[in-house]
């Protein structure tokens, strides 16, 4: 068994930091490296600098014990993992500079042995080039590119599928798809997740392991845009979407997924991007749904704008800002999208009902909308647009609701 004493985590964000939490808590040696200096003295003085229940309590025993330390210089250890952003740029091509400069602050400190697993959401081909990059920060070391199983570093994929909200329990629940460079590479990476993850570990190569994560998100991303086509051509032939999508997944083998206002978050509506951009002329549908559902907030915009217009005085109540329900993230949000075109059509007063935040974004700044809880919004408001399912929202009364002229692109009421 490959021995472990030492653990670097490059990145830590809402993956990197709980992944060297959980480590710690194994008892092994993890020092967490990132560029953001508050962020490594939030977590040297024991706390955290992201939302996700009970990471708090893991990082500040950790941290107590002295199992996890945070710094913004690369040290020594038997295996780093890299967890740094992989957004899209504006061709939506994917940003692998993180990647780049992550591999070139850890080069300096590689020693033979050691193990390099990148952790982040990336386009197929992506870990050969973080191998690219190491080897040619360091000539004296030999890579799995050249080398094969007797390289001096192993290298491997090993993509993050955990769920917001759900980090600690599925970061160790979870299957894994770890996709070395070699044999050699996945050997050695299943030996370190198998410290901390009771799931299945399943070998593949690095490539198909990029893919493997690209595709669970197009999955998802295919499917939404399906619904989200449904619920329009619904509209233009004025049947009740809802009720067709129920009456249809009673067929033993159909699933259609409930409709909303766009597809948001950092995940599903970027990774299937990385695909398009490998390989443009194949990728029709995964395209094609990304454009479907980056349409919809668009189209709800318009339809909440149609809705108001019947008022001398719009009042429009938006609900819920966040990408999804019951959670505080408005990353890619299309709830927000909306509700900020809304406020810039100035086709009336905007309000806001977001139980899961204190204040607006900055998204929102300069623009006249005003955070209110429900009962202000079911006072002042005429117009009601659902743009996301929170829990709150669903013990409205649907008699009062009955009353407000209503979009609700949830279909909660
Ligand atoms: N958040 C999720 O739910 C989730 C789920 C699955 C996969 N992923 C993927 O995991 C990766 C990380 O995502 P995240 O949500 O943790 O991002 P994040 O923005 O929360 O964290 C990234 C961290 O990396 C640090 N960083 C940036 N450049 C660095 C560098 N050169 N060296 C060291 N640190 C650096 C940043 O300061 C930040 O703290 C992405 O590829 C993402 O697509 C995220």
């Amino acid at each position: 068994m490959v021995q472990f004493n030492r653990v670097s985590v490059v990145g830590l964000g809402y993956i990197g930091l709980p992944t060297a939490a959980v480590i710690a808590s194994r008892g092994i040696n993890v020092v967490g490296l990132d560029v953001n200096q508050s962020a490594v003295d939030t977590i040297n003085s024991g706390n955290v600098h992201i939302v996700e229940p009970d990471l708090d309590i893991v990082v500040r025993a950790v941290v107590t014990d002295g199992k996890l330390k945070a710094t913004t210089q690369a040290e020594k250890a038997d295996a780093f993992m890299i967890a740094v952003p992989t957004p899209f740029k504006d061709d939506y091509k994917a940003d692998l500079s993180y990647i780049e400069s992550a591999a070139k602050v850890i080069a300096p400190v590689l020693e033979k042995g050691n193990l390099v697993i990148l952790e982040s959401t990336s386009p197929v081909g992506a870990t050969e080039k973080l191998a690219d990059w190491l080897a040619e920060a360091r000539p004296d070391l030999t890579f799995p590119q050249t080398a094969g199983n007797e390289a001096d570093i192993n290298v491997a994929h090993c993509p993050e599928r955990v769920l917001p909200g759900y980090v600690l329990r599925e970061l160790v629940e979870n299957d894994r798809v770890i996709g070395g460079m070699s044999d050699a590479c996945s050997e050695k990476a299943i030996s370190l997740y198998k410290l901390f993850v009771k799931g299945e570990c399943l070998i593949t190569n690095a490539r198909t392991a990029e893919m493997a994560k690209l595709t669970e998100n197009s999955f998802r991303d295919v499917n939404i845009a399906f619904a989200n086509e449904l619920s329009v051509i619904c509209d233009k032939l004025d049947i009740n979407v809802w009720e067709l999508v129920k009456l249809a997944n009673r067929h033993p083998r159909v699933n259609i997924l409930n409709p909303g206002p766009g597809v948001g978050g950092h995940c599903i509506a970027v990774d299937p991007w990385f695909i398009v951009s490998s390989a443009p002329e194949e990728a029709k549908l995964i395209r094609q749904a990304r454009e479907v559902n980056d349409a919809k907030p668009h189209y709800i915009l318009n339809q909440i704008k149609q809705a108001a217009d019947q008022f001398k005085k719009p009042v429009i109540a938006c609900l819920g800002i966040a990408f999804k329900a019951d959670i505080d993230d408005l990353r890619e949000s299309p709830a927000l999208d909306i509700t900020k075109m809304l406020a810039e059509s100035e086709i009336g007063e905007v309000l806001v009902v977001e139980p899961n935040i204190d204040e607006l974004p900055k998204a929102f700044d300069g623009l006249n909308i005003k955070l209110v809880s429900i009962e202000e919004a079911m006072d002042a408001a005429n117009t009601f647009a659902v743009l996301v399912d929170h829990k709150e929202f669903k013990e409205i009364d649907p008699v009062e609701m009955a009353k407000k002229v209503l979009i609700d692109s949830r279909g909660i009421f």
